[in-house]
């Protein structure tokens, strides 16, 4: 039997098609959202609720006569799927190969990351350069972590996670960094060190300064369509330094036109011209 919330949701076909059509008219495209669409689904079946309508053709109407309610939606399309060391093989790559190799190069590494959800993303990153042999001790760094959602910056700041959220972690490092809360875990404050947490849009705005390193993985280039893609490809590159790493997710590549400022030497990993 269905439980209650899968009751409630709105029926996929009637979700599929005005995903379909919303989606575009805010610069998303449809394939990203496809296979994560319940998440959005339930929102939509909230929102409906909320105020009082039967259908999503009813919602359609809506949109149309209250142009102020495409940002409610724009927030309901919001995926927020993350966990430590996701997709192994680029934080295996980062640690024991990109980030050692700048730490050659420069005393001071910066590193953004764009789309941090609750943080899983930038803690990894300190971790790694905090626990992993590769890195050579006593070296700067600082991680900027941006995410247009507040409540997931305050959850990143608070620190604490479900068991399942750390599976990939290396196995020792988890008693080491974390300490057990009755929700999960809670990473321990000196692992906070040197991370700057921040609500932004990176469609609208992007922080001071220059980075060695960004990652912008699961986000822009899934979820946005290709002219919002190369449009924010082009801010992500006057960000980086020359030769400076751009990471983006597994499933993820740049739209061919960044070719000029980008050049692909791994399936996720670009350096700048
Ligand atoms: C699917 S999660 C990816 C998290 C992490 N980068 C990872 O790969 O595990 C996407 C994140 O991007 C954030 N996000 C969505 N739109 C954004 C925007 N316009 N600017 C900044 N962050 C955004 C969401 O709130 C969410 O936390």
């Amino acid at each position: 039997m269905p439980d209650k919330d899968e009751r409630e949701v709105l029926p996929n076909i009637d979700c599929v098609d005005f995903l379909q059509w919303a989606l575009p008219r805010l610069n998303f495209r449809w394939q990203g959202f496809r296979k994560v669409r319940r998440q959005v689904c339930k929102r939509l079946t909230r929102r409906l609720k909320e105020l009082g309508l039967d259908s999503l053709r009813a919602y359609r109407e809506y949109l149309l006569n209250a142009p102020s309610e495409w940002t409610s939606l724009d927030q309901m399309c919001r995926i927020t799927i993350s966990r430590f060391y996701r997709d192994r093989g680029v934080f295996d790559a980062l640690r024991s190969d990109i980030l050692p190799n700048m730490f050659k190069e420069t005393q001071s590494v910066n590193i953004w990351c764009i789309g941090c959800a609750s943080g899983e993303e930038p803690y990894t990153l300190a971790l790694i350069l905090r626990l992993a042999e590769d890195i050579p001790g006593n070296k700067h760094w600082t991680v900027l972590a941006s995410d247009v959602d507040q409540h997931l910056i305050e959850r990143a700041k608070d620190g604490v996670y479900p068991q399942a959220c750390l599976r990939e972690l290396p196995d020792n490092w988890i008693p080491l960094a974390f300490d057990a809360a009755p929700e999960g875990f809670r990473i321990k404050d000196a692992y906070k060190e040197g991370i700057d947490f921040r609500v932004q849009d990176i469609r609208s705005a992007v922080p001071a300064g220059h980075f060695n390193l960004i990652l912008c993985r699961n986000l822009v280039f899934t979820y946005f369509d290709t002219l919002l893609q190369e449009e924010i490809g082009l801010k992500i590159a006057s960000k980086l330094h020359t030769h400076g790493y751009l990471i983006v997710g597994s499933h993820e590549h740049l739209p061919p036109s960044l070719s000029e400022c980008f050049k692909r030497i791994s399936s996720c990993v670009y350096v700048k011209r």
